[in-house]
């Protein structure tokens, strides 16, 4: 019986050997091609995705990139989860690839991903679906809102953490930068509140979910990716409860409900099932709070190494909270927010070198020719975003975290196009303001009340998803 299960395992190896190989050459000896330089071996099924996948400083491409780069050039084929792909760190390609979403490229999310976001997860959708789910997001964060239920959620939520720290502690900062993301997504999201016994089971399972998104796709009993399959029915079970609630109260004619949350605005949306709301926050949820709690996270990390910086922001902040004082205001405004001006250089800086996400999944659409390259149709294409923000021919000296860079790119241009941390074209992050908001607000309140360093030596990795090895871990010290 084993030595069959062997035999049979061997030949299903050698079949897909055979199948991936015949595979690559058909579209190389079929149509006369120039495909961009590389090699489409590695292992079955998964091609070269382990070094790909290598975990490595984020303000680097890490050295599989940088050999390939070597090697082959800027743009370069691969085989990437067993798929033939196009990689790109060509600042130019990847511009073109995301603004040509929908019509040469489309957005193309990896069965395991998709199979823990749900099919119907923004992340993993094109077309009109896609553009339906997506006019609610921008439209859940847009300035109006921002300004109105935002802004005063956001700063309660960044005073509440901040209370909670005790003077001369060590902790992990990307914990609580994880606790303020995530208190201010479920409150906007579903009107859950911070330490309720509900809000607090949603985190424990989403951790769970977070680890399998991480984990190699493998659905076994004793893997993260089972472990994660498990946790999203768990999260889908809480978020189901909220959503009967609000559908009760929309057929008992209660009014005035989609002011209170994005669920409730949902629930009586007329194109969407119940299965495609729940992922819908679902997604909401993850691309909300991964992603910012690593900004904040990130800037905590830079500013620690760089007291100039620091001492900046730190009059900054302290000028605005003084003339707030003479006003006899209390709660940061708008006009507050907009006089962060070099604030704005820190965040764009920390995301620049910080390089929250890396990469992107994209599929062509039809054949596409770029820089004499002939990309074929139905190939994946990843581009590699932080290539731009690495790039010495874009920014000077690419390694050196140096805020006061941004004052002259915002003086001289209206629009940079090399700022890639969220994305471009019609699928631009809608949560680029509030991620921007949220970083500003907790640095305004961080910087006037707490001194820190690092407790433990750490850095941010790119493992792909934004990391610290040792979750940043810091030491504080209280301003009097
Ligand atoms: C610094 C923080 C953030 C970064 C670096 C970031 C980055 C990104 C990136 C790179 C994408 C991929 C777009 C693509 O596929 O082309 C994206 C999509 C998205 N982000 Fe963000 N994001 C951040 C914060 C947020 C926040 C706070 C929200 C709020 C809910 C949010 C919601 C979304 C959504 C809904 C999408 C899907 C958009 C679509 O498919 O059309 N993001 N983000």
């Amino acid at each position: 019986m084993g030595m069959e299960l062997l035999l049979g395992i061997s030949t299903l190896i050698i079949a897909l050997i055979i199948f991936l190989g015949f595979r690559s050459n058909d579209k190389l000896d079929g149509k006369s091609l120039k495909l961009p330089p590389g090699n489409l071996g590695g292992w079955p099924l998964i091609g070269d995705t382990i070094p790909f996948m290598q975990p490595h400083s984020s303000a680097s491409l890490g050295t599989f990139m940088d050999q390939h780069i070597a090697k082959y050039g800027r743009i370069f084929r691969m085989n990437l989860l067993g798929r033939p792909t196009i990689v790109s760190a060509d600042p130019e390609f990847n511009r073109f690839i995301l603004q040509s979403e929908g019509r040469l490229f489309e957005n193309s999310c990896p069965t395991s991903i998709a199979e823990i976001m749900g099919r119907w997860s923004m992340l993993a959708l094109a077309g009109d679906i896609h553009k339906e789910m997506r006019s609610i997001a921008v439209n859940f964060m847009n300035n109006v809102k921002l300004r109105t239920y935002f802004l005063p959620d956001v700063d309660a939520q960044a005073v509440k953490i901040l209370d909670s720290w005790k003077d001369n502690t060590t902790f992990s900062a990307m914990e609580q930068g994880k606790k303020f993301a995530f208190n201010l997504m479920v409150k906007q999201l579903m009107s859950m509140d911070p330490g309720m016994p509900e809000t607090e089971q949603l985190r424990s399972e989403y951790v769970f979910f977070m680890k399998g998104m991480a984990s190699i796709p493998l659905n076994l009993p004793w893997t993260a990716f089972r472990r994660a399959l498990q946790s999203r029915s768990a999260i889908l079970k809480i978020m189901g409860q909220k959503l009967d609630e609000r559908v009760r109260k929309l057929q008992e004619g209660v009014q005035g409900l989609e002011e209170d949350d994005l669920l409730a605005s949902v629930a009586k949306h007329p194109h969407l099932t119940r299965d495609q709301i729940l992922d819908l926050i679902l997604s909401m949820l993850f691309a909300g709070h991964e992603t910012s709690s690593a900004a904040i996270s990130l800037a905590i990390y830079f500013l620690q190494s760089s007291p100039k910086v620091l001492q900046q922001l730190r009059e900054e902040h302290t000028k605005i909270a003084n003339q707030k004082k003479e006003r006899g205001e209390t709660g940061l405004n708008w006009d507050d927010y907009k006089q962060m001006e070099f604030t704005h250089c820190v965040i764009n800086e920390t995301l620049r070198l910080g390089n929250i996400v890396k990469f992107l999944h994209r599929k062509a659409l039809k054949d596409v020719q770029f820089k004499g390259y002939d990309i074929p149709c139905g190939w994946e294409v990843v581009p590699i975003i932080s290539a731009a923000h690495l790039d010495s021919a874009i920014y000077d000296d690419p390694q050196i975290y140096n805020p006061w860079r941004w004052e002259t790119i915002f003086a001289t241009m209206t629009k940079n196009s090399n700022v890639m941390s969220f994305s471009g074209g019609p699928r631009l992050c809608p949560g680029a303001e509030l991620a921007k908001l949220e970083m500003a607000v907790f640095l305004h309140h961080l910087v006037q009340r707490f001194e820190w360093e690092l407790a433990e030596h750490d850095y941010p990795v790119s493992f792909p998803f934004l990391g610290f090895p040792k979750q940043l871990p810091i030491k504080i010290r209280a301003l009097k």
